[in-house]
Order: structure tokens, then sequence, then C-alpha cells
């Protein structure tokens, strides 16, 4: 059993349900709308800890409780949320999702607690960290927060994944210097590396930049159509399972924690653990929403 630390946001989703998305300036009714679990660092979390890692959460809620029904998910699948503070100021996260009817998605944030998340939070959660086999982070939290994490965890010989989302241009070498893996989408990778992702022989290109910058392993997820791998020693793709989504919210959160809970660390069964999370990301996207759509192991296995 792998053992996990995500370091990343928690955020209250309000998912708007639409016929389309609305054009500048329009008004236009929605079909129907809901209230859900969310947040990057949360929904992989979540993905992790089902898909059978041993997973602890980094992360910061709001004083006025909206977060609360997530902690009370976070326990029932057994999650370790020792380090889960609250903000004495700030709300709780909160994202605006609006979902068309081809299940493509558009998202808002409200950074909320989740920008207050400082190095002393990690440093008080320094001996989880060092006890795990590697940590995930995102970049819904302050980047110094993780550049803290991921420093301690490079000490320790804790491995480090990075999934740079919502990307940033310029990820500072601080941060690069201590990644292990990298894990965009085709978008992000694109606006990390100047390459726009199309074909194999860019996603190679991309994986040749993002080596430069001192990653040493590279996922570059495609949506439906699966992902491609990259290290030192091996690279390919690994096609998606064909399923009719109808609503890719934390598909990508989705594929991440599952992935986290079966990677060895030696990356020796790399398309196995992609397959694995392939799999547990084709039924995400089959169930409206982020938290409640994320698969157990027995889920992804019998699927
Ligand atoms: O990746 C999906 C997530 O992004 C949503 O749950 C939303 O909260 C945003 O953080
Ligand atoms: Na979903």
């Amino acid at each position: 059993m792998k053992k996990v630390i995500v370091l990343g946001s928690t955020n209250v989703d309000t998912i708007l349900n639409v016929q389309r998305f609305p054009q500048p300036g329009e008004t236009m009714a929605m079909n129907s709308m809901a209230v859900a679990g969310g947040g990057k660092g949360a929904n992989q979390a979540i993905a992790a800890v089902r898909s059978g890692a041993k997973t602890t959460f980094i992360s910061k809620v709001g004083h006025e409780g909206a977060a609360n029904f997530m902690l009370d998910t976070f326990k029932e699948d057994g999650m370790n949320i020792d380090h889960v503070t609250t903000s004495e100021t700030a709300g709780t996260g909160q994202a605006y999702i609006m979902v068309d009817e081809n299940g493509q998605n558009s998202i808002l944030i409200y950074g909320g607690a989740n920008q207050d998340i400082t190095n002393e939070d990690v440093q008080a959660a320094k001996g989880s960290i060092k006890a795990a086999d590697r940590i995930v982070a995102q970049f819904e939290v302050p980047i110094p927060s993780v550049i803290e994490a991921f420093k301690i965890a490079r000490e320790n010989g804790v491995q480090t994944i990075l999934n740079p989302a919502p990307a940033i241009k310029n990820i500072p070498d601080d941060l690069l210097s201590v990644t292990d893996m990298i894990v965009p989408n085709e978008t992000e990778s694109e606006i990390i590396t100047g390459i726009k992702v199309t074909d194999e022989a860019s996603m190679e290109a991309s994986a040749k930049e993002f080596f430069k910058m001192g990653v040493k392993a590279v996922i570059i997820t495609v949506g439906d159509r699966g992902s491609f791998y990259a290290t030192s020693e091996q690279s390919g793709f690994v096609n998606a399972f064909k399923v009719n989504a109808t609503d890719t919210t934390a598909a990508g959160d989705t594929f991440i924690g599952a992935l986290s809970s079966k990677l060895e660390l030696d990356y020796s069964n790399l398309e196995e653990a992609m397959t694995y999370a392939n799999k547990a990301s084709s039924l995400a996207v089959q169930i409206k929403g982020a938290q409640n759509s994320i698969p157990y192991a027995k889920d992804i296995l019998a699927g």
C-alpha cells in the first residue's frame, strides 16, 4: 500500500448545468444546478484514498464551516486529516463550474482559505511528509507552500509529483528542481513549455523541455485520448477507455490520485498504473460532479 500525502485545495463546487456557455452580455437560464465537494487537492486525495493509498491531506478550510460535509467524507473514506486546518479569516474555497451538454466545463475559482496555507502549516506536517512514499501538489494553494513541502520531501527521499493546475507560465526553478514527476494536461503543458501538444512527436518534444527543467518523469494527459509518459528510460502512450462523458470535472484529479496509489517509486509499472488511473477517470466522467463521482478500488478493478 502506497503512502500518499496531498497538499492542496478544498473547494465547495457549485455546478451549473447549462445547454451551452453564455456569450458576453448574454443572460441565459440554466438546466439545473448542484453543490458538491471539490478542489483539486481534495479530489486527488479522495481519489488516492479510494483507489487504495494510505492518504494524508494538507489543506485549509473556512471558519464558516462550509467544508464540514467534505471533512465528513474525508473521514468516512479513511483519510488522515490532522493537517486540514481552519482559516480564522477566510471562507472555504469555492468553484463555480459551468458544464455544457457536451460535458465540457469552464471553472471560476475563489481561493479563500486555500490561499491562507502557510509554510508553517507545511512545517507542522513535516513528520507526515517524511513518512510518505510520495507527495502530490497542485497550484490552487500558495506556491511557496508547495516549494516548502517538496523541499522537505526531497531531503527525505520522498517522491514529488506536481500537477501544474491551474497552469502558470513560469514555474519557479526552486520548485522544478525539487519535482520528480510533472503531470500536466495538454493545455497546461503548452503554457509551460510553449510547445503545442498534438501528436506523439510533440509530446516527446514537450517531455524533453520538462527534462531540461530538471524534472525526471512526465505524464501529459490528453483528455479522452489517454496520456503520454516519458522518463529517461522509456516513453509511450496509454489509450483512454472509451466512455460517454457526462461531466469531465475532476477526471484529471481522479487520474492523478489513482496513479499515485499504484505507481512504483522506480516507475517500473508506469503503463499498468496509468491504465488503472485511466479506468478510474473513465468511471468518474460518467457521473456528474467531482468527489461523488470518484470510484473505489473495487469499482476500478471490476470495471
Ligand atoms: O479539477 C477540478 C476541480 O477544480 C473542481 O473540483 C474545482 O473545485 C476546481 O478546483
Ligand atoms: Na464527474
